[in-house]
């Protein structure tokens, strides 16, 4: 790894940036021109919110004129709305959908065409998009976005541009901390490693996919997790079976 870090000349755009992960993967830029965005903007960040496509023309316009290129792309911003099945409203539905899907096609839309080879587009999903997670409006969302991401990556691909997809587990910001403390006990007991996660496990492995040395990843969901969606239901067997006597 060079000493200027492995971002080092790219301009890396991430949205949903003041706080929880995306602040962290801004922080861990890198040595990249880090364009740190949010709805809610504090300290270094600009104003976007993804859900606007003004937003996200604007914001082009300047990154054409400021800097000509982009190299990375964050879909980091997202929400949650805790309705189950029986009662969601759809309001709420699409609420959720627009932010945590149409808004990474928004941004893809508007910043691709100023990508050249070599660029790289991270999707932050969940460990939702892999399981039946309950806040059903979230769990479609987060699956819809892996079909976002895989088309994205068939359509860019030979442009070489790259698209892949995060899926964090229990990670510590304020979207975990406004659960029920029972939703964190459950957790712990489906996750193989025993514990949550926190914002610094989830940023080195976004840089990654923006850098080059992940030259050759497209297409692809990796979870960042603790290993909860790697047991696909079978942990509380092996717990229940390994108190017994064989
Ligand atoms: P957070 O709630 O701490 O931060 C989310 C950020 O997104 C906030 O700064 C908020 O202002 C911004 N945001 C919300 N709506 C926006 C909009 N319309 N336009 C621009 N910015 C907007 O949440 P956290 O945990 O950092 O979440 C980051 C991503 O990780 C989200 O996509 C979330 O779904 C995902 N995720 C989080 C997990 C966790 O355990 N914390 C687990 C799995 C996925």
């Amino acid at each position: 790894m060079s000493v200027r870090g492995r971002l080092a000349g790219k301009v890396v755009v991430v949205t949903g940036a003041a706080r929880g992960q995306g602040a962290a993967e801004a922080l861990a830029g890198e040595g990249a021109r880090v364009v740190a965005t949010d709805a809610r903007p504090e300290g270094d960040c600009r104003r976007l919110d993804v859900t606007s496509e003004r937003d996200w023309t604007e914001l082009a316009a300047e990154l054409r004129a400021s800097y000509g290129q982009v190299h990375g792309l964050v879909n980091n911003a997202g929400v949650t709305w805790r309705a189950r099945v029986g009662d969601v409203r759809p309001e709420d539905f699409a609420r959720v959908h627009a932010v945590n899907v149409t808004s990474p096609l928004l941004g893809i839309q508007h910043l691709a065409p100023l990508m050249p080879p070599g660029s790289s587009v991270v999707n932050v999903g969940s460990s939702a998009a892999l399981t039946g997670h309950y806040p059903v409006a979230y769990t479609a969302s987060k699956r819809a976005l892996r079909g976002l991401s895989k088309a994205a990556a068939t359509e860019l691909g030979p442009r070489g541009i790259r698209v892949n997809t995060i899926h964090p587990g229990f990670i510590e910001t304020d979207m975990t901390a406004s659960a029920a403390p029972v939703f964190r006990e459950a957790n712990l007991r489906e996750t193989p490693l025993g514990r949550v996660g926190t914002v610094h496990e989830v940023a080195p492995l976004v840089v990654f996919l923006l850098s080059d040395d992940a030259s050759f990843i497209t297409g692809a969901e990796i979870p960042v997790d603790g290993g909860l969606t790697a047991h696909g239901g079978a942990k509380s067997l092996s717990d229940a079976l390994r108190a017994e006597p064989t």
